[in-house]
């Protein structure tokens, strides 16, 4: 049976562990070469052995998001390396608590640096090779909070807003490209982003979805593919909410 993603490369940020590291791994299981980048050298590597152990092809690159340098090396390595840069993730994000007045001036900056300011250098340097190439699919990671307001999340809700009008803007820029954009907003998933909380605070945040608990990050991946796999040829644009219920209510 033909892969999904067979004869594409990807590159995923943030990809040494949580929804990164799942989309790394389902995207090679579904054919792709994947170049898997995190800020962290080593969960990065440890993601891309788990794929060569598995048989596929892959390589581990230590990567910020919101360094030009890194974003640049990072689309031109994916593209020396497989021959073409065909489908972005931009994945890395950090969380963050508070209100305005809460929030300091710096930690606001790095959230959305991080968050926000990341998606677009990645972008701003894959797009050219994905044009040249007559196409591709840049799948940006939002989250419900990108389409809802929050309670003292001030910078992380704004970030992932954000998130959203950059997709919208690209998708229009670069359709002509062949280029789709496209956002995907997971309700809470199960990954080390929760680390911090207390069992108290996740079955709090289990019974805040309807479907009665929260996703395991596998579960987002999915959406991941569809929008990074040709099978969503006639997708751009388009805000897919991924989050058992959270934002119907
Ligand atoms: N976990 C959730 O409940 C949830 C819900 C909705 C959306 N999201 C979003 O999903 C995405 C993945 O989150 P996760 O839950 O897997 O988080 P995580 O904390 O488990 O993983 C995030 C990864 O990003 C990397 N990273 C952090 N800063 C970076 C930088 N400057 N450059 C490159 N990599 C960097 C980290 O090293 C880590 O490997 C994020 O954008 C997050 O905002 C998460």
């Amino acid at each position: 049976m033909l892969q999904r993603l067979e004869g594409k490369s990807a590159v995923v940020t943030g990809a040494g562990r949580g929804l990164g590291a799942a989309v790394a791994e389902l995207f090679s299981q579904q054919g792709a070469r994947v170049a898997v980048s995190d800020v962290d050298a080593a969960s990065a590597g440890a993601t891309a052995s788990r794929i060569l152990d598995s048989g596929g092809e892959a390589f581990g690159l230590q990567a910020d998001v919101t360094s030009e340098e890194d974003a640049e090396r990072l689309a031109a390595l994916a593209v020396e390396r497989f021959g073409a840069l065909d489908v972005l993730v931009n994945n890395a994000g950090i969380a963050s608590a508070g209100t305005v007045c809460e929030v300091t001036p710096e930690e606001w900056d790095r959230v959305m640096a991080i968050n926000l300011k990341g998606s677009y250098l990645c972008s701003r340097y894959a797009v050219p090779h994905m044009a040249r190439a007559g196409g591709g699919s840049i799948v940006c990671i939002s989250s419900a909070s990108g389409v809802i307001g929050q309670q003292a999340q001030v910078a992380y809700n704004v970030s992932k807003h954000g998130v959203i009008g950059l997709v919208r803007c690209m998708a229009l820029d670069h359709a002509a490209d062949g280029i789709r954009v496209n956002a995907v907003c997971p309700g809470v998933m199960r990954t080390p982003m929760l680390d911090a909380l207390s069992a108290e605070q996740l079955d709090a945040l289990e019974a805040m979805h309807p479907l009665g608990r929260i996703a395991e990050p596998e579960e987002i991946a999915e959406a991941v593919l569809h929008l990074a796999a040709d099978e969503s040829s006639f997708t751009t644009g388009g805000v897919f909410l991924i989050d058992g219920g959270l934002t119907a209510m």
